[in-house]
């Protein structure tokens, strides 16, 4: 993915900003997660601190049980113990874990769970692709895939009437990005790169976000064009067409059958879906 290269508008950057300042229910990262990823990131990081930390939340804690045993990771007997957990799934697979576990509430929240599943489906696509393309990181791809759509939660809280309008406006034919700059000044792209600003994540998520419905503006195409790939064939209904045609041009891999890629990646995500629920 691309570390410098910055093409948001800085007017709708700004605004963005301004947006999360003023929310009344600002979103937030629960402290245990920010210990626990800050903790990972740590060169010197040991398993048995991390799970420490995980520990004293119970929910955090059940929830990563539930999800490394389920058939997603098909670890062939039962895994009771956190430790054990975090030693068979390892620091970088146990992050987007924690990243999920910490963002469902406010994926949820109260507009049903098409953009929780949807973000889920992402992530697992992307990881795939990373890992059958051999480009970047596949777990590194799973976070983005998770966080891809984040801003639209900044906009559904900032104003819910807006964004009911904007989904029927998608439906019917219309840019998405152009609609939501055109109700907020700004787009969920510049909502959600402001967002893990906030949160303190690292700047190549953000990146990652601000390019994942154009990947030709990154430096790095192949790589930033995963999540663009994955969000794109995990639609809640494919569009077509799938792909930009610009875009695919600019590829140096081919998707040849996307809807048997979304059905393959639709599979494979529902035990990650069903443990998160
Ligand atoms: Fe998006
Ligand atoms: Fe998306």
């Amino acid at each position: 993915m691309s570390k410098s290269s910055e093409n948001i508008n800085p007017a709708a950057k700004a605004k963005a900003r301004q947006a999360i300042e003023n929310l009344k229910e600002l979103p937030s990262m629960p402290a245990v997660v920010v210990q626990a990823l800050n903790l990972i990131d740590d060169p010197n990081a040991n398993i048995n601190r991390l799970a420490e930390i995980i520990s004293t939340d119970i929910s955090i804690t059940t929830q990563i049980l539930k999800l490394v045993n389920s058939a997603y990771y098909g670890f062939p007997s039962q895994i009771t113990t956190i430790n054990k957990a975090l030693a068979l799934l390892g620091f970088n697979k146990v992050k987007g874990l924690i990243m999920g576990v910490a963002i469902k509430p406010m994926m949820l929240s109260d507009h049903g769970k098409v953009l929780w599943h949807h973000s889920l489906r992402c992530a697992v696509g992307a990881r795939y692709l990373a890992k059958n393309l051999r480009c970047g990181d596949p777990e590194e791809a799973f976070i983005f895939g998770l966080l891809h759509d984040i801003g639209k939660t900044v906009l559904q809280i900032q104003n819910i009437d807006a964004y009911k309008e904007i989904q029927k406006l998608v439906t019917i034919g219309a840019d998405i990005l152009d609609a939501e700059r055109t109700f907020y000044g700004f787009d969920h792209t510049d909502a959600g790169k402001a967002l893990v600003e906030k949160w303190n994540l690292p700047m190549i998520i953000g990146i990652g976000i601000a390019h994942h419905h154009n990947p030709l503006k990154a430096e790095e195409i192949t790589s930033a064009s995963i999540v663009y790939v994955a969000d794109r064939i995990t639609q809640d209904r494919l569009r077509y067409p799938v792909f930009k045609q610009e875009i695919i041009d600019a590829l140096d891999y081919e998707i040849p059958d996307p809807e048997g890629m979304r059905e393959e990646i639709i599979r494979l995500s529902q035990p990650i879906i069903d443990a998160f629920s």
